[in-house]
């Protein structure tokens, strides 16, 4: 019976400790919070309009989609995904992304300046987040 009884009080110890973790993880406003991977909606704009195209899985661009997904990233882990943010980072730095032909056939797909540098923000404010 006392066997029993240190069981239960241990089990009740890890349960509490478990919903507690949730607890904190989804409470508002914590670090933990706003690490998850998000989009805001003036990013999603742009990358609808100069990236998405190719970067996901029904693209007909094999090798666009397999070195890059928009739509998987909410999968990867953190260390995939921070990579990810990386490559994004490096594409806008050296303006190699959407690709010169693609922006000839397609002039509206080209980002702005000031569109780069909201992409490049983006990506390094949200691998920032990841990385804490
Ligand atoms: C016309 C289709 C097309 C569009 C539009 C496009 N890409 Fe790409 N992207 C590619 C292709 C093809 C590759 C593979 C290039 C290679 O391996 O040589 C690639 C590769 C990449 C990579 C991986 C780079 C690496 O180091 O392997 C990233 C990240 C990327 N693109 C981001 C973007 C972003 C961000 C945008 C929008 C600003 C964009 N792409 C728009 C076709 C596209």
């Amino acid at each position: 019976m006392a066997r029993s009884g240190i069981l239960f009080v241990l089990c009740a110890f890890a349960i509490a400790a478990f919903t507690q973790k949730i607890k904190s993880k989804s409470a508002p406003g914590t670090l933990a919070d706003s690490t998850a991977y998000a989009v805001p909606e003036n990013i999603q704009s742009i990358i609808d309009k100069s990236c998405y195209d190719c970067h996901n899985g029904e693209s007909k661009n094999l090798k666009a989609k397999t070195k890059f997904r928009f739509d998987k990233m909410h999968e990867l882990d953190t260390k995939k995904m921070v990579s990810k943010l990386d490559e994004i980072i490096e594409v806008v730095d050296e303006l190699e992304m959407p690709p010169k032909k693609f922006v000839e056939k397609n002039p509206d797909a080209q980002p702005s300046d000031e569109e780069y540098a909201m992409l490049k923000a983006w990506a390094e404010e949200q691998a920032k987040l990841l990385m804490n």
